[in-house]
Protein backbone atom coordinates (compact mmCIF):
# COMPACT_ATOMS: atom_id res chain seq x y z
CA UNK A 1 0.00 0.00 0.00
CA UNK A 2 1.17 3.47 -0.56
CA UNK A 3 -0.45 5.60 1.65
CA UNK A 4 -1.39 5.83 5.16
CA UNK A 5 -4.49 5.63 6.60
CA UNK A 6 -6.90 6.76 10.10
CA UNK A 7 -9.13 4.36 10.45
CA UNK A 8 -11.07 6.24 12.60
CA UNK A 9 -11.30 8.98 10.07
CA UNK A 10 -12.57 6.15 7.36
CA UNK A 11 -15.82 4.96 10.02
CA UNK A 12 -16.44 8.99 10.73
CA UNK A 13 -16.48 9.32 6.69
CA UNK A 14 -18.38 6.21 5.58
CA UNK A 15 -21.51 7.33 5.65
CA UNK A 16 -20.77 10.38 3.88
CA UNK A 17 -18.10 8.91 0.70
CA UNK A 18 -20.41 5.72 -0.07
CA UNK A 19 -22.98 7.28 -1.33
CA UNK A 20 -20.91 7.66 -4.40
CA UNK A 21 -19.22 3.89 -4.55
CA UNK A 22 -20.85 1.96 -6.49
CA UNK A 23 -20.16 -1.58 -7.30
CA UNK A 24 -20.06 -3.45 -10.75
CA UNK A 25 -20.33 -7.70 -10.68
CA UNK A 26 -19.32 -9.31 -13.80
CA UNK A 27 -21.19 -12.19 -14.41
CA UNK A 28 -21.28 -13.01 -17.97
CA UNK A 29 -18.53 -14.81 -19.56
CA UNK A 30 -18.18 -17.50 -21.44
CA UNK A 31 -17.12 -20.64 -18.46
CA UNK A 32 -15.73 -22.93 -20.75
CA UNK A 33 -13.23 -23.94 -18.17
CA UNK A 34 -16.50 -25.24 -16.24
CA UNK A 35 -17.91 -27.30 -19.06
CA UNK A 36 -20.43 -29.00 -19.09
CA UNK A 37 -22.23 -27.21 -16.49
CA UNK A 38 -22.18 -24.24 -18.17
CA UNK A 39 -23.53 -25.29 -21.41
CA UNK A 40 -27.34 -25.04 -19.62
CA UNK A 41 -26.46 -22.93 -16.55
CA UNK A 42 -24.40 -19.88 -15.09
CA UNK A 43 -21.12 -20.85 -13.34
CA UNK A 44 -22.00 -18.25 -10.55
CA UNK A 45 -25.20 -19.29 -9.83
CA UNK A 46 -23.29 -22.82 -8.86
CA UNK A 47 -23.89 -23.01 -5.02
CA UNK A 48 -21.08 -23.62 -2.62
CA UNK A 49 -21.80 -25.25 0.78
CA UNK A 50 -25.74 -24.71 -0.94
CA UNK A 51 -25.59 -21.15 -2.20
CA UNK A 52 -24.97 -19.44 -5.50
CA UNK A 53 -21.28 -18.35 -5.79
CA UNK A 54 -22.65 -14.81 -7.18
CA UNK A 55 -24.81 -13.96 -3.67
CA UNK A 56 -21.43 -14.47 -1.43
CA UNK A 57 -19.88 -11.44 -3.85
CA UNK A 58 -23.40 -9.15 -3.30
CA UNK A 59 -23.38 -9.90 0.23
CA UNK A 60 -19.66 -8.57 0.56
CA UNK A 61 -20.48 -5.46 -1.22
CA UNK A 62 -23.52 -4.94 0.43
CA UNK A 63 -21.73 -5.30 3.65
CA UNK A 64 -19.06 -3.01 3.29
CA UNK A 65 -21.82 -0.53 2.41
CA UNK A 66 -22.14 -0.75 -1.40
CA UNK A 67 -26.10 -1.09 -1.82
CA UNK A 68 -26.07 0.23 -5.79
CA UNK A 69 -24.56 -2.96 -7.58
CA UNK A 70 -24.68 -3.36 -11.38
CA UNK A 71 -24.32 -6.38 -12.91
CA UNK A 72 -23.03 -7.72 -15.80
CA UNK A 73 -24.80 -11.04 -17.32
CA UNK A 74 -24.32 -12.89 -20.77
CA UNK A 75 -26.24 -15.49 -22.15
CA UNK A 76 -27.14 -17.09 -18.54
CA UNK A 77 -28.68 -13.21 -18.27
CA UNK A 78 -32.48 -15.09 -17.32
CA UNK A 79 -31.28 -17.29 -15.01
CA UNK A 80 -29.11 -14.71 -12.64
CA UNK A 81 -32.00 -12.24 -12.97
CA UNK A 82 -34.35 -15.18 -11.45
CA UNK A 83 -31.63 -15.92 -8.89
CA UNK A 84 -30.86 -12.89 -7.86
CA UNK A 85 -34.13 -10.60 -8.18
CA UNK A 86 -33.77 -7.05 -8.04
CA UNK A 87 -31.63 -7.03 -4.57
CA UNK A 88 -34.40 -6.03 -2.30
CA UNK A 89 -33.96 -9.07 0.04
CA UNK A 90 -30.13 -7.91 0.97
CA UNK A 91 -30.90 -3.94 0.93
CA UNK A 92 -29.07 -3.38 -2.17
CA UNK A 93 -30.54 -2.50 -5.45
CA UNK A 94 -29.47 -4.38 -8.47
CA UNK A 95 -29.31 -2.89 -12.02
CA UNK A 96 -28.38 -5.53 -14.85
CA UNK A 97 -26.66 -4.55 -17.68
CA UNK A 98 -26.55 -7.18 -20.91
CA UNK A 99 -23.31 -7.85 -22.67
CA UNK A 100 -24.01 -9.31 -26.16
CA UNK A 101 -20.33 -11.66 -26.25
CA UNK A 102 -18.08 -12.21 -23.68
CA UNK A 103 -15.30 -9.78 -25.08
CA UNK A 104 -13.33 -9.23 -21.83
CA UNK A 105 -13.30 -7.70 -17.98
CA UNK A 106 -12.71 -4.24 -19.57
CA UNK A 107 -15.73 -4.55 -22.20
CA UNK A 108 -17.26 -5.36 -19.21
CA UNK A 109 -16.25 -1.70 -18.00
CA UNK A 110 -17.55 -0.07 -21.05
CA UNK A 111 -20.27 -1.36 -21.37
CA UNK A 112 -21.32 -0.44 -17.88
CA UNK A 113 -20.67 3.41 -18.47
CA UNK A 114 -24.20 4.53 -18.00
CA UNK A 115 -24.53 2.76 -14.92
CA UNK A 116 -21.46 4.28 -13.05
CA UNK A 117 -21.56 7.62 -14.49
CA UNK A 118 -18.91 9.75 -12.38
CA UNK A 119 -18.58 7.69 -9.44
CA UNK A 120 -15.96 5.48 -7.76
CA UNK A 121 -16.22 1.43 -7.76
CA UNK A 122 -15.44 -2.07 -6.84
CA UNK A 123 -15.14 -4.41 -9.33
CA UNK A 124 -16.09 -7.70 -8.97
CA UNK A 125 -15.47 -10.74 -10.80
CA UNK A 126 -18.78 -13.33 -9.71
CA UNK A 127 -17.53 -16.37 -9.47
CA UNK A 128 -14.51 -15.25 -7.57
CA UNK A 129 -14.51 -15.97 -3.80
CA UNK A 130 -12.26 -13.97 -1.23
CA UNK A 131 -12.17 -15.10 2.76
CA UNK A 132 -11.49 -11.47 4.01
CA UNK A 133 -14.81 -9.16 4.50
CA UNK A 134 -14.49 -6.47 1.77
CA UNK A 135 -15.34 -3.94 4.31
CA UNK A 136 -11.53 -2.62 5.38
CA UNK A 137 -10.23 -2.55 1.69
CA UNK A 138 -13.35 -0.42 0.76
CA UNK A 139 -12.77 1.84 3.59
CA UNK A 140 -9.09 2.09 3.13
CA UNK A 141 -9.65 2.58 -0.75
CA UNK A 142 -12.33 5.50 0.20
CA UNK A 143 -9.60 7.46 2.45
CA UNK A 144 -6.76 7.24 0.10
CA UNK A 145 -8.58 8.29 -2.70
CA UNK A 146 -9.74 11.12 -0.51
CA UNK A 147 -6.04 12.02 0.54
CA UNK A 148 -4.47 11.55 -2.97
CA UNK A 149 -4.65 11.39 -6.36
CA UNK A 150 -4.97 7.76 -6.42
CA UNK A 151 -6.79 6.22 -9.25
CA UNK A 152 -6.86 2.61 -9.46
CA UNK A 153 -6.29 0.39 -6.91
CA UNK A 154 -5.45 -3.81 -7.45
CA UNK A 155 -6.00 -6.36 -4.90
CA UNK A 156 -2.74 -8.76 -4.80
CA UNK A 157 -2.17 -11.92 -3.19
CA UNK A 158 1.26 -14.03 -3.00
CA UNK A 159 0.85 -17.64 -4.85
CA UNK A 160 2.80 -20.34 -5.37
CA UNK A 161 2.00 -20.57 -9.30
CA UNK A 162 2.11 -16.74 -10.44
CA UNK A 163 2.22 -18.36 -13.92
CA UNK A 164 -1.67 -19.10 -13.69
CA UNK A 165 -2.64 -15.82 -13.19
CA UNK A 166 -1.97 -11.58 -14.16
CA UNK A 167 1.06 -10.34 -12.12
CA UNK A 168 1.70 -7.23 -10.52
CA UNK A 169 5.15 -5.64 -10.63
CA UNK A 170 4.86 -3.15 -7.38
CA UNK A 171 7.60 -0.81 -5.89
CA UNK A 172 8.69 0.24 -2.82
CA UNK A 173 6.15 2.77 -2.63
CA UNK A 174 3.42 0.00 -2.83
CA UNK A 175 2.70 1.27 -6.86
CA UNK A 176 1.86 -1.28 -9.21
CA UNK A 177 4.51 -0.53 -12.16
CA UNK A 178 3.69 -3.11 -14.61
CA UNK A 179 0.96 -6.41 -14.86
CA UNK A 180 1.37 -9.33 -17.01
CA UNK A 181 -1.09 -12.19 -17.62
CA UNK A 182 -0.03 -15.47 -17.31
CA UNK A 183 3.61 -14.83 -17.42
CA UNK A 184 5.88 -17.91 -18.61
CA UNK A 185 8.52 -16.14 -16.67
CA UNK A 186 6.98 -14.45 -13.95
CA UNK A 187 8.22 -11.19 -12.88
CA UNK A 188 6.77 -11.63 -8.86
CA UNK A 189 4.74 -13.78 -7.19
CA UNK A 190 1.89 -11.60 -6.52
CA UNK A 191 -0.96 -12.64 -8.49
CA UNK A 192 -4.19 -9.82 -9.30
CA UNK A 193 -7.20 -10.88 -6.99
CA UNK A 194 -10.49 -10.68 -9.14
CA UNK A 195 -11.52 -7.52 -6.92
CA UNK A 196 -10.59 -3.96 -8.71
CA UNK A 197 -10.85 -0.21 -7.12
CA UNK A 198 -11.77 2.33 -9.53
CA UNK A 199 -12.22 6.62 -10.43
CA UNK A 200 -13.99 6.99 -12.84
CA UNK A 201 -10.68 7.81 -15.51
CA UNK A 202 -10.54 3.94 -16.01
CA UNK A 203 -13.39 5.12 -18.85
CA UNK A 204 -11.12 6.91 -20.39
CA UNK A 205 -8.73 4.04 -20.45
CA UNK A 206 -11.34 1.36 -21.41
CA UNK A 207 -12.31 3.23 -24.83
CA UNK A 208 -8.73 3.49 -25.47
CA UNK A 209 -7.47 0.01 -25.50
CA UNK A 210 -7.24 -2.01 -28.44
CA UNK A 211 -8.44 -6.23 -28.09
CA UNK A 212 -5.51 -8.54 -27.30
CA UNK A 213 -4.23 -11.43 -29.27
CA UNK A 214 -7.37 -13.61 -27.74
CA UNK A 215 -9.71 -11.07 -28.45
CA UNK A 216 -10.78 -9.65 -25.66
CA UNK A 217 -10.41 -6.01 -23.97
CA UNK A 218 -8.25 -6.79 -21.00
CA UNK A 219 -8.33 -5.00 -17.91
CA UNK A 220 -4.66 -5.44 -17.62
CA UNK A 221 -4.29 -3.44 -20.66
CA UNK A 222 -6.49 -0.69 -18.92
CA UNK A 223 -4.84 -0.55 -15.86
CA UNK A 224 -1.35 -0.91 -17.65
CA UNK A 225 -2.92 2.64 -19.70
CA UNK A 226 -3.84 4.44 -16.34
CA UNK A 227 0.08 3.93 -15.20
CA UNK A 228 1.40 5.04 -18.95
CA UNK A 229 -0.85 7.93 -18.28
CA UNK A 230 1.30 9.05 -15.05
CA UNK A 231 -2.14 7.99 -13.38
CA UNK A 232 -1.92 6.51 -9.77
CA UNK A 233 -2.23 2.56 -9.98
CA UNK A 234 -1.49 1.23 -6.21
CA UNK A 235 -2.34 -2.00 -4.72
CA UNK A 236 -3.65 -3.34 -1.59
CA UNK A 237 -3.14 -7.03 -0.09
CA UNK A 238 -5.44 -9.66 0.99
CA UNK A 239 -5.70 -11.67 3.71
CA UNK A 240 -6.80 -15.05 3.65
CA UNK A 241 -7.84 -17.00 0.98
CA UNK A 242 -9.05 -16.28 -2.66
CA UNK A 243 -10.24 -18.95 -5.39
CA UNK A 244 -11.23 -18.52 -8.74
CA UNK A 245 -14.28 -20.86 -9.31
CA UNK A 246 -13.99 -21.34 -12.53
CA UNK A 247 -12.63 -24.95 -12.73
CA UNK A 248 -13.83 -28.20 -11.02
CA UNK A 249 -11.44 -28.71 -8.36
CA UNK A 250 -10.97 -24.70 -7.32
CA UNK A 251 -14.99 -24.84 -6.78
CA UNK A 252 -14.57 -28.45 -4.56
CA UNK A 253 -11.79 -26.58 -2.78
CA UNK A 254 -13.70 -23.25 -2.49
CA UNK A 255 -17.17 -26.03 -0.87
CA UNK A 256 -14.19 -27.55 1.37
CA UNK A 257 -13.00 -24.35 2.90
CA UNK A 258 -16.61 -23.42 3.54
CA UNK A 259 -18.26 -25.86 4.93
CA UNK A 260 -15.32 -25.79 7.60
CA UNK A 261 -17.18 -22.89 8.82
CA UNK A 262 -20.49 -23.87 9.92
CA UNK A 263 -22.47 -25.36 12.42
CA UNK A 264 -24.43 -28.21 13.35
CA UNK A 265 -28.04 -27.25 12.79
CA UNK A 266 -30.76 -29.62 11.90
CA UNK A 267 -34.68 -28.44 10.81
CA UNK A 268 -37.42 -29.97 13.24
CA UNK A 269 -38.90 -31.22 10.04
CA UNK A 270 -36.47 -33.83 9.17
CA UNK A 271 -36.08 -36.99 10.52
CA UNK A 272 -32.93 -39.33 11.18
CA UNK A 273 -33.40 -42.60 12.67
CA UNK A 274 -31.95 -44.84 15.13
CA UNK A 275 -29.28 -46.65 12.64
CA UNK A 276 -27.77 -43.51 11.51
CA UNK A 277 -25.34 -41.40 12.85
CA UNK A 278 -24.95 -37.89 12.76
CA UNK A 279 -21.21 -36.90 13.46
CA UNK A 280 -19.21 -33.22 12.83
CA UNK A 281 -20.72 -30.30 11.63
CA UNK A 282 -23.64 -31.32 9.71
CA UNK A 283 -26.70 -29.08 8.51
CA UNK A 284 -29.80 -30.09 7.21
CA UNK A 285 -32.41 -28.78 5.60
CA UNK A 286 -36.39 -29.30 6.00
CA UNK A 287 -38.35 -32.07 5.10
CA UNK A 288 -35.19 -34.53 4.87
CA UNK A 289 -35.30 -38.55 5.59
CA UNK A 290 -31.98 -40.30 6.24
CA UNK A 291 -32.02 -43.77 6.91
CA UNK A 292 -29.42 -46.45 7.71
CA UNK A 293 -26.77 -43.80 7.23
CA UNK A 294 -23.11 -42.54 8.64
CA UNK A 295 -22.92 -39.04 7.66
CA UNK A 296 -19.83 -37.40 8.36
CA UNK A 297 -19.53 -33.44 8.58
CA UNK A 298 -18.99 -30.79 7.54
CA UNK A 299 -21.97 -31.45 5.31
CA UNK A 300 -24.59 -29.31 4.11
CA UNK A 301 -27.91 -31.37 3.03
CA UNK A 302 -30.90 -29.19 0.99
CA UNK A 303 -34.28 -29.82 1.66
CA UNK A 304 -36.34 -32.89 0.89
CA UNK A 305 -33.22 -35.12 0.70
CA UNK A 306 -33.30 -38.40 1.41
CA UNK A 307 -30.91 -40.96 2.47
CA UNK A 308 -30.60 -44.10 2.79
CA UNK A 309 -28.09 -47.31 3.72
CA UNK A 310 -25.28 -44.01 2.63
CA UNK A 311 -21.87 -42.70 3.72
CA UNK A 312 -21.88 -39.04 2.96
CA UNK A 313 -18.90 -36.98 3.92
CA UNK A 314 -16.93 -35.17 4.71
CA UNK A 315 -17.35 -32.00 2.61
CA UNK A 316 -20.68 -33.24 0.68
CA UNK A 317 -23.11 -30.07 -0.41
CA UNK A 318 -25.93 -31.75 -1.48
CA UNK A 319 -29.08 -29.94 -3.33
CA UNK A 320 -32.88 -29.91 -2.54
CA UNK A 321 -34.50 -32.95 -3.44
CA UNK A 322 -31.49 -35.13 -4.06
CA UNK A 323 -32.30 -39.08 -3.61
CA UNK A 324 -28.94 -40.98 -2.42
CA UNK A 325 -29.25 -45.08 -2.08
CA UNK A 326 -26.18 -47.41 -1.25
CA UNK A 327 -23.68 -44.22 -2.01
CA UNK A 328 -20.68 -43.44 -0.66
CA UNK A 329 -19.75 -39.95 -1.41
CA UNK A 330 -17.01 -37.44 -0.32
CA UNK A 331 -15.52 -33.82 -1.41
CA UNK A 332 -18.72 -33.49 -3.55
CA UNK A 333 -21.37 -30.84 -4.91
CA UNK A 334 -24.59 -31.87 -5.93
CA UNK A 335 -27.11 -29.41 -7.20
CA UNK A 336 -30.70 -30.11 -6.79
CA UNK A 337 -32.73 -32.78 -7.89
CA UNK A 338 -29.66 -35.30 -8.15
CA UNK A 339 -30.03 -39.03 -7.87
CA UNK A 340 -27.29 -41.37 -6.75
CA UNK A 341 -28.02 -45.18 -6.87
CA UNK A 342 -25.05 -47.20 -5.69
CA UNK A 343 -22.08 -46.22 -7.83
CA UNK A 344 -19.30 -47.05 -5.44
CA UNK A 345 -17.24 -44.58 -4.06
CA UNK A 346 -18.22 -40.88 -5.77
CA UNK A 347 -15.78 -38.64 -4.66
CA UNK A 348 -14.17 -35.03 -5.57
CA UNK A 349 -16.93 -34.29 -8.07
CA UNK A 350 -19.34 -31.65 -9.08
CA UNK A 351 -23.10 -33.02 -10.22
CA UNK A 352 -25.56 -30.61 -12.36
CA UNK A 353 -28.97 -30.21 -11.59
CA UNK A 354 -31.28 -33.36 -11.83
CA UNK A 355 -28.02 -35.82 -12.70
CA UNK A 356 -28.16 -39.52 -12.05
CA UNK A 357 -25.21 -42.03 -11.28
CA UNK A 358 -26.22 -45.80 -10.68
CA UNK A 359 -23.92 -49.02 -10.99
CA UNK A 360 -20.25 -49.41 -9.80
CA UNK A 361 -17.23 -48.65 -11.77
CA UNK A 362 -14.91 -51.85 -11.90
CA UNK A 363 -12.40 -49.45 -9.73
CA UNK A 364 -14.82 -48.59 -7.01
CA UNK A 365 -14.02 -45.33 -7.17
CA UNK A 366 -14.89 -42.28 -9.46
CA UNK A 367 -14.40 -38.54 -9.69
CA UNK A 368 -17.22 -37.05 -12.17
CA UNK A 369 -18.32 -33.78 -13.57
CA UNK A 370 -21.73 -33.83 -15.15
CA UNK A 371 -23.73 -31.44 -16.74
CA UNK A 372 -27.09 -30.60 -15.31
CA UNK A 373 -29.68 -33.88 -16.63
CA UNK A 374 -26.99 -35.81 -17.32
CA UNK A 375 -27.41 -40.16 -16.67
CA UNK A 376 -24.34 -42.18 -15.93
CA UNK A 377 -24.03 -46.13 -15.40
CA UNK A 378 -20.94 -46.81 -13.94
CA UNK A 379 -18.93 -50.18 -14.63
P1 LIG B 1 -13.25 -15.49 -16.57
O1 LIG B 1 -13.43 -16.66 -15.64
O2 LIG B 1 -11.91 -14.93 -16.68
O3 LIG B 1 -13.77 -15.83 -18.02
P2 LIG B 1 -14.94 -16.79 -18.50
O4 LIG B 1 -16.15 -16.65 -17.62
O5 LIG B 1 -15.17 -16.48 -19.94
O6 LIG B 1 -14.42 -18.29 -18.23
P3 LIG B 1 -13.53 -19.28 -19.10
O7 LIG B 1 -12.15 -18.71 -19.08
O8 LIG B 1 -13.65 -20.58 -18.32
O9 LIG B 1 -14.15 -19.41 -20.46
O10 LIG B 1 -14.23 -14.33 -16.09
C1 LIG B 1 -14.20 -13.83 -14.77
C2 LIG B 1 -15.60 -13.35 -14.41
O11 LIG B 1 -15.99 -12.29 -15.28
C3 LIG B 1 -16.65 -14.42 -14.53
O12 LIG B 1 -17.62 -14.23 -13.52
C4 LIG B 1 -17.27 -14.15 -15.88
C5 LIG B 1 -17.16 -12.66 -16.02
N1 LIG B 1 -16.99 -12.17 -17.39
C6 LIG B 1 -17.96 -11.36 -17.96
O13 LIG B 1 -18.98 -11.05 -17.32
N2 LIG B 1 -17.78 -10.91 -19.23
C7 LIG B 1 -16.66 -11.20 -19.96
O14 LIG B 1 -16.53 -10.73 -21.10
C8 LIG B 1 -15.67 -12.05 -19.36
C9 LIG B 1 -14.43 -12.44 -20.11
C10 LIG B 1 -15.88 -12.51 -18.09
Amino acid sequence: MALIFDYADTLTSRSVSLTFVKGLILSGGAGTRLRPITHTSAKQLVPIANKPILFYGIEGLVEAGITDIGIVVGETGDEVRQAVGDGSRWGAEITYLSQDKPLGLAHCVLIAQDFLGVDDFVMYLGDNMLEQDLTELVDRFIVDRAASSLDCRVLLKKVANPSSFGVAVVNADGVVTDLVEKPENPPSDLALVGVYFFSSVIHDAVASIKPSPRGELEITDAIAWLSGQGLMVDHDMLDGWWIDTGKKDPLLECNRLVLGTIETQTDVSTTVDESSLIAGAVQIGARCTITNSVITGPVVIGENVVIDNCQIGPYVSLGDNCVLSDAVLDDSVLLKNCLINGGGRVTSSLLGRSSSVSGTSSSGTSSLMLGDDSIVELH
